[in-house]
């Protein structure tokens, strides 16, 4: 972490999908000054993702790669680091962002790239289990409980180790929809608050 930029704020990359709701939170507190970071891009493999749209109306760098832009998998890969590097990206969160990464983008920002997964980790984890799949899998279970995890990324889906978790009770009566809200709810305290622990260690 030697080459964390020393006494500036914290400068985020963040890998996302879809709606973008985390990177919405995150973007609020580092607005609001709660967060001592910043987000220097906003990378989706979905040129139509709202959390591109989110990032244009913050007039923040949005940047689309995906296999359209880059058939070749490796030259995907390495536009990412491109472009990470090129916004002097500290800190990688990925925030529902749906793709595994590249061999170069984890040696290049090793132990720097965070995610959030909406279950206790290790459990309702690992390759298929995203969306309302986990959610589904929880109250099959008969989990009284479920949570959100953020962890430091590897080369496996959602092994890393574990920065941070809280609980969040499954109620009876609990739909996949209404349990997933929830979730998502605590997802926008804990991320935030897991960067900032992130931030402080680093800095250190
Ligand atoms: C969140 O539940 C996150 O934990 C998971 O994908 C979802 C993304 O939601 N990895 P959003 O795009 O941040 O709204």
């Amino acid at each position: 972490m030697a080459d964390l930029k020393q006494s500036q704020s914290l400068c985020l990359g963040v890998l996302a999908s879809h709606t973008g709701t985390n990177f919405q939170a995150i973007l609020d507190r580092c607005l609001s000054g709660e967060l001592p970071a910043h987000i220097g891009v906003v990378i989706s493999n979905n040129s139509g993702s709202l959390a591109l749209r989110r990032a244009r109306h913050a007039h923040i760098p949005a940047v689309h790669l995906s296999g359209k832009t880059h058939p070749v998998a490796d030259d995907l890969d390495a536009a990412m680091v491109g472009v990470l590097t090129q916004h002097q990206v500290d800190v990688v969160a990925m925030a529902g962002y749906m793709k595994k990464l590249g061999p170069r983008l984890l040696s290049a920002f090793d132990r720097r790239i965070i995610n959030i997964h909406p279950s206790l980790l290790p459990a309702f984890g690992g390759k298929g289990m995203y969306g309302l799949r986990i959610h589904e899998a929880v109250i099959a279970s008969g989990a009284r409980f479920t949570g959100v995890t953020v962890h430091l990324v590897n080369e496996e889906y959602d092994q890393g180790p574990i920065l941070l978790q809280e609980v969040v009770p499954v109620l009876p009566g609990d739909s996949p929809e209404s349990l997933a809200a929830r979730v998502l709810c605590v997802e926008h305290r804990l991320y935030p608050a897991a960067i900032r622990h992130f931030a402080t260690r680093y800095h250190s």
